[in-house]
This record gives C-alpha cells, structure tokens and sequence, in this order.
C-alpha cells in the first residue's frame, strides 16, 4: 500500500517554483524519486516524458538505483516490471512504488504529485500472479525438486485419476500426458488459485488445462467424477488390484462380462499361480504397506541375505527412500562390493527365506542383461532385466511388532469379505505350489489372522551396475521417464538402470553414486525425497 503521506505536496526546500530547470535545485517534491521505465514506452516517448516531469520540479532519474521511489511504466503489468527489477543488478527494491503512465500524465497536468489511486497502482494480484509465473518450473521433472509436500492435491488427484484411467485403457500416451501435468502441479511453493497463475508453466496441455478449470471453478471435474463411477473404470480397477492381472487381462475379463471378483470365481477362466496367489492375498495386497512394517521386512531379508552372503549389502529403494510414510509394496536392492560375489545370490535368498515361512509367493527371473548384447539404447533394456524376486511376503504380528491389535481386526475383517469366499475357484492347478502356510491357515476355521501379505519385490546387482540401479529403482515413475527423457533428448545419451551410454561420444559413462551419473546428465543433483514427481 502507498502510504499516504506520499500523496502531500511537500515543498521545495528552496520554495523555487522552478519550471523549466533540470538542475536538483529545483525539485519540488523530494519524497517522489520517479523512473520511468523505457519498456514498452520507447526511448524517444521516456526521454520526452523525462524533462517534462523535470520541468514540472519532479526528480526523474536517468539511471535506475535503489534511492528511486516510483516506477512509471506504460502498458506493463506489475510482473513484468518486477522481472525487469529483478534484473537490475543489485537492485533490492521490494518496497518502490509501481505506478502506471496515467499517475504521470495526470500529475504532469495537475503541475504537481496527484493523489495515488487504486487505479494508477498496477494490481496487487498481478504481483502475486507474478510470483508464481516468476518461480521457474524447469520443463523436465528431473530438473525440479518435488517433495512430498503436495500444495496441489485437489488438483493433481483429479490428474492423476485420468492418468491411472488412461494407464489401465492402455493410453499410455494420454497417461503420461496427464502424469506430467500433475507432477508440474505438484512442483509449485503454493496452490493454484486461478487460471492465469498457470501461464506459461510448461506440461500442461489443453485437456490437463480444462479439467484444472473445471477443478478451480466447480470445485470438482466432471470428467473425472464420470470417470470414477463408470462401470468399466471400477471393474480395471478391481480386477487390476489382482496381484498379476494387468490392464489387457483385465480388459479381456471385462469383455467377457467379469467386473468383480465374485463373477471371476464363478468364471470358468484359469488363473496362472501369480493370480491365485494375487486373489488369496487381495485384501492384504490392496492396503498400504507402512513405513513400520517396510523395516520389519528389511530386517528379516537382510539377515537372510547376510547369512547366505556374507558382505552383502542391501538398501531400500523405491517410494520408502523417496521419504514416503506408505506404499504398495517394499522394494530392495541387493548388491556385494566385489563384483561377481553377487551371482547366485538370489536363489539362496529366497530358499532361505522360503525355509523360514516368509515367503507365500515368489517368482524369480534371472539377470539377463549383457552390456555387450543389448548395447545402448534398446528400449528393453531399460528396465527388469536384473536377477529380480516378485514375491508375496508373510509378515507376522511378531515381526511387525508394535502393530496395533484393532488394525489387525479390521484387516482380518476385510479379509473374510472378498477372497476367502472365491478362493476356491479357478485355483487347483498349482496349488501343490504354495507354502504350506497358507494351506494351514486356509484349513483353520475363520479366526483372527496373525499376519498379513506384503507384496515384496528384490533385485539384485553387481556393484559395477549398483547407482545405475539405485536410480532406476528410487523413482517416482515419472521422474524415471523425466531422466530417461532428458539424457535422450537434451544429451544424446540412452539411460537404464543398468548404464549411461554417450552416443556422441559412443561409450559407456561409469559411475559409482547417483551424484556422478546426474553430474554426466548435466543436472543438479536431486535428493531421494525431492523425486517424488
Ligand atoms: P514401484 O512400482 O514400487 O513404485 O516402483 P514406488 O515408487 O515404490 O511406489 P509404491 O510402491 O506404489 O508405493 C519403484 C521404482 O522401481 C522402478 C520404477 O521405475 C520405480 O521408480 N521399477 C519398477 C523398475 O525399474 N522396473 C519395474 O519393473 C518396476
Ligand atoms: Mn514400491
């Protein structure tokens, strides 16, 4: 706000009512140090404007500094002015006045300094619209810090649903479009209050913008209410929150008139031992997995790996090290400082951890990736080709410790909903395949179940390969496809979380920290926790 003392004509200390001299002398109003800004205005249109305001006893300054009181400018908005500030070396300016030309021309013809009106002010709200189109939201998500403190959830909900419907539709073009509006979002110091905050921000594209309007103006988008209550997105839903079922099964089951688990158990379809197992542990899958009980898990692999491997080391990756309180399932990577001491390791971790009854299912792949075989740049090879355990866990009430005893009632509750009651169908073929633990517990008569499922996923790399796959396995997604994106497209590079391959300068980058590879990529580094995009 202009104080208001600013509107007195204080009189020169000279009493001169000088009008046709440049000289400070004949300042009649020392408290306005006026600039005017040649933006827009022109130099010839500025320096005419100058004297006349000098002859009228104002004080126009030729040179911006910090002493100057006014900025007038013509037809600029208050962030475009504060841009050009912001330019001026050293100039720490938060206090000066920016008044439109039409203060100045009144006041020209008034012969003195006219009252300061809302209207010759340029807008407050453009000043704040200015901060947020000044904070610089970098294009690549790689190159943005994202913490988990989300100022725009309400928004990138709604953009995420479309982004998950569109997944589960097989859009993934329309998927990552929507991904990358909301990590946009998901970026900014404050929340989105209007439209035009959002001008110039890169990723968002017309339909992303149309639902933030939707979102801003009616406090819900319709296409994502619309979204929600379709038959079809509840049934990919529901059908893929099968551990092993992904969105083209689904889409098939669904053409088949299956939307829910109970027409998939009276279905005559066959289910592989993935699915069996998915179906058996839905209820437990389908609730997050805490922070608790991902150290739980992380102790129990830990000793089974350190027992079969000695010097063997293993760290948490994916959302828990990006600082998440919550997940889907718990990630680990399995590596030992001499190269090659790693092979073989799997297998011996998971018959350990089979032996000790943690394990109701596990799918094991063999590291199939050779530098010299895939060679950079094939899109294959960019993810999954590590030795790499899918497995379901069976972390009991003693191993998670601390866990509340209502928390467990009410996952046991849940339990005897949905799976236990279709259980019995489509299962069979591979049933001799599963531990024995679950075979007993299924045997018992419904009680308080003392322990739940957790979807566990291992991986396992040589050392030579370990920040590549660290990187790779901490995410987010996007931010995964933001680095991938960045080395192909700004660097000429093809990254995997095997290997950074230069083509220009056709060979393979080591590295041995994350540091070192986002320092070959050219990008700043970012921390774990500032990688949730
Ligand atoms: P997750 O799917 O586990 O995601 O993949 P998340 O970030 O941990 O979140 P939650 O589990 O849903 O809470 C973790 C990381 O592993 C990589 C992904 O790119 C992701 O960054 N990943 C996952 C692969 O590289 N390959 C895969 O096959 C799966
Ligand atoms: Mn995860």
């Amino acid at each position: 706000m202009v104080p208001l003392k600013r509107r007195k004509v204080v009189p020169s200390p000279t009493g001169s009512t000088g009008t046709d001299c440049s000289s400070g002398d004949n300042v009649k109003f020392p408290q306005f140090i006026l600039f005017l800004l040649e933006r827009k205005m022109g130099a010839s249109r500025r320096r005419f404007l100058s004297q006349l305001g000098t002859k009228k006893g104002f004080q126009v300054e030729e040179k911006f500094s910090e002493s100057v009181t006014h900025v007038i400018s013509e037809s600029n908005s208050a962030a475009e002015v504060r841009t050009w500030l912001d330019s001026q070396a050293g100039a720490h300016t938060p206090s000066v006045h920016l008044l439109d030309i039409s203060w100045f021309t009144e006041s020209m013809r008034a012969g003195r300094p006219v009252q300061i009106l809302h209207g010759h002010k340029l807008q407050e709200q453009q000043t704040c619209e200015a901060e947020v189109l000044l904070f610089s939201v970098p294009s690549y998500a790689c190159q943005r810090r994202t913490t988990l403190q989300n100022q725009n959830a309400v928004l990138t909900d709604a953009l995420s649903l479309l982004a998950e419907n569109a997944e589960l539709s097989d859009e993934e073009g329309r998927g990552v479009a929507f991904r990358r509006a909301a990590a946009v979002l998901k970026s900014l110091p404050e929340p989105v209050t209007s439209m035009t905050q959002l001008r110039g921000l890169p990723g968002l594209g017309d339909h992303s913008l149309r639902v933030i309007k939707d979102v801003l103006e009616n406090g819900a988008s319709s296409e994502v209410e619309s979204t929600k209550r379709s038959e079809r997105y509840k049934a990919l839903k529901v059908l893929t929150g099968i551990f092993g079922v992904g969105s083209k099964t689904a889409d098939r089951w669904i053409r088949d008139g299956i939307h829910d688990l109970r027409q998939l158990g009276d279905s005559a379809h066959t289910l592989n031992r993935a699915q069996q197992a998915g179906l058996e542990h839905y209820d437990d899958l389908n609730q997050p997995v805490t922070k608790a009980e991902a150290d739980a898990i992380g102790e129990i692999v830990e000793a089974a790996v350190v027992s079969v491997l000695p010097g063997a080391r293993m760290t948490l990756i994916g959302g828990f090290r990006r600082g998440k309180q919550t997940g889907h399932d718990v990630d680990f990577l399995i590596t030992h400082p001499e190269e090659g001491r790693e092979v073989g390791l799997m297998p011996k971790v998971v018959s350990r951890l089979e032996a000790q009854g943690f394990l109701l299912y596990q799918k094991t792949t063999r590291n199939s990736y050779l530098e010299s075989k895939d060679g950079p740049g094939r899109p294959s090879s960019n993810m999954d080709r590590f030795e790499r355990c899918f497995s379901i866990f069976k972390l009991t009430e003693e191993e998670r410790g601390g866990m509340k005893r209502a928390d467990t009632e009410r996952e046991s509750d849940a339990h005897s909903h949905t799976s236990h009651q279709i259980h019995t169908r489509g299962r069979g073929l591979e049933a001799a395949d599963e531990d024995e633990g679950v075979a007993e517990e299924r045997s018992k008569p419904a009680g308080r179940k003392r322990w739940r499922a957790v979807r566990v996923d291992l991986v396992v790399s040589p050392i030579s390969q370990f920040a590549f796959a660290l990187l790779g396995w901490t995410g987010s997604k996007l931010f995964e496809r933001e680095l991938r994106r960045w080395a192909g497209h700004e660097k000429s590079m093809s990254l995997s979380s095997h290997a950074l391959y230069d083509s220009k300068q056709s060979r393979y980058l080591r590295a041995t920290s994350e540091e070192e590879i986002f320092s070959h990529l050219g990008l700043e580094f970012i921390p774990p926790s500032e990688r949730n995009a």
